[in-house]
């Protein structure tokens, strides 16, 4: 019994893995293992031999079955530590630094504008970009005849020969949101619609997808001066300094009366733009009081209300914000110039935390 006992523990204990262990516990104490047929032959002993052998025999049965269970637990500890080294990490070690992406200045001065507005009371309202020539152009007052559907160098949707409809627009500008917004919510509103708009124009400062917002404010007493307001305080928030110098322009709109476009003081000289100081101003926006045929159309009653409105180039104050010289690299999805102009997707403009950083 003695050469059983040292011959399994010894095995046992030189298993080196899981496999080998159960082969041996199955040669020990399984159905025909070695101690259990001799287990089965204490029948056949005298009852004073029986006396001996059979608690011996148990002992060394659970001997075996322990050295088993403990050989087991320290292979899979084992198996687990080797694991580990292999799967070791520093937690310690800084955040990954180098960005995988980055967000577009667009959709950067995009979240600044709307923070900046919806800080004064302007929630945001949208529209499609196919609109119908009614949205877009008669309802704003400018009728089938008027020049400006010329000027705006607009595209126009295919229609059958034999289909008289009036064909749909890419939206030339964000102004039918205006009429959209007053269908809506009637007055008094309060909206700006940053979007797409599409005319046919390429050069450096014209390409022919572009970005607006819309400005629309409907109240019994709104007059210019509360435009003058809102769109200097913009502005300052915008470009983040305390002052900076607009022009308001007299100008003309047919969807608004008196109108007015507004330029900011600028120098482009030595490829790099500047805002604040120079001798150049940059039309930034189009602006005015809300013609009463536009309230109208918009079915607010203009014997009791009134508004401002304007229309902003978001493209155009990306540029002369962040220093851009040529608005066509905006849309070249260049990775080189997207590295360098983009912002970190982590740095949500606030007024609180800061516009850009
Ligand atoms: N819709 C005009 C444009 O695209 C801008 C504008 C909007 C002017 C609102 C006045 C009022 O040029």
């Amino acid at each position: 019994m003695e050469d059983l006992r040292e011959k399994y523990l010894s095995l046992i204990s030189g298993a080196t893995d899981e496999a080998s262990l159960e082969n041996l516990r199955v040669q020990a104490v399984g159905k025909k293992g070695e101690i259990s047929l001799r287990m089965r032959s204490l029948g056949k002993m005298t009852p004073e031999e029986r006396q001996e052998a059979g608690p011996a025999l148990n002992a060394l049965k659970d001997e075996v079955n322990s050295a088993l269970v403990a050989r087991k637990s320290s292979l899979s500890d084992a198996a687990l530590e080797e694991r580990l080294k292999g799967e070791w990490l520093d937690v310690t070690l800084p955040a990954r630094l180098a960005r995988q992406g980055s967000i577009h200045p667009i959709s950067q001065v995009w979240g600044e504008v709307t923070e900046i507005f919806a800080d004064m009371g302007f929630s945001v309202a949208e529209g499609p970009q196919i609109e119908s020539d009614w949205y877009n152009f008669d309802a704003l007052n400018i009728p089938g005849h008027h020049p400006a559907r010329a000027e705006m160098d607009t595209f126009y949707t295919y229609r059958d020969q034999d289909d008289d409809r009036p064909p749909h627009v890419l939206r030339t500008h964000t102004s039918p949101v205006q009429i959209r917004s007053m269908e809506k919510i009637g007055a008094p509103l309060r909206i700006i619609c940053p979007g797409r708009v599409y005319r046919a124009d390429y050069d450096q400062t014209h390409t022919p997808m572009f970005h607006q917002v819309e400005g629309l404010a409907v109240d019994t007493d709104v007059s210019m001066a509360n435009l003058k307001w809102c769109l200097e305080e913009f502005v300052k928030a915008f470009f983040e300094v305390d002052n900076v110098e607009l022009r308001f322009r007299a100008s003309h709109f047919p969807f608004t009366e008196p109108s007015a476009e507004v330029d900011i003081r600028c120098n482009w000289s030595g490829g790099q733009l500047k805002i604040g100081e120079g001798d150049d101003w940059m039309e930034i926006l189009g602006s005015g009081m809300v013609h009463p045929k536009v309230l109208h159309a918009g079915g607010i009653d203009p014997t009791v209300y009134q508004g401002f409105a304007f229309g902003l180039g978001i493209d155009r104050i990306a540029m002369l914000k962040y220093g851009i010289p040529d608005l066509r690299a905006f849309f070249d999805s260049d990775l080189r110039w997207l590295r360098h102009y983009g912002f970190n997707a982590l740095d949500k403009p606030g007024l609180v935390s800061g516009l850009s950083r």
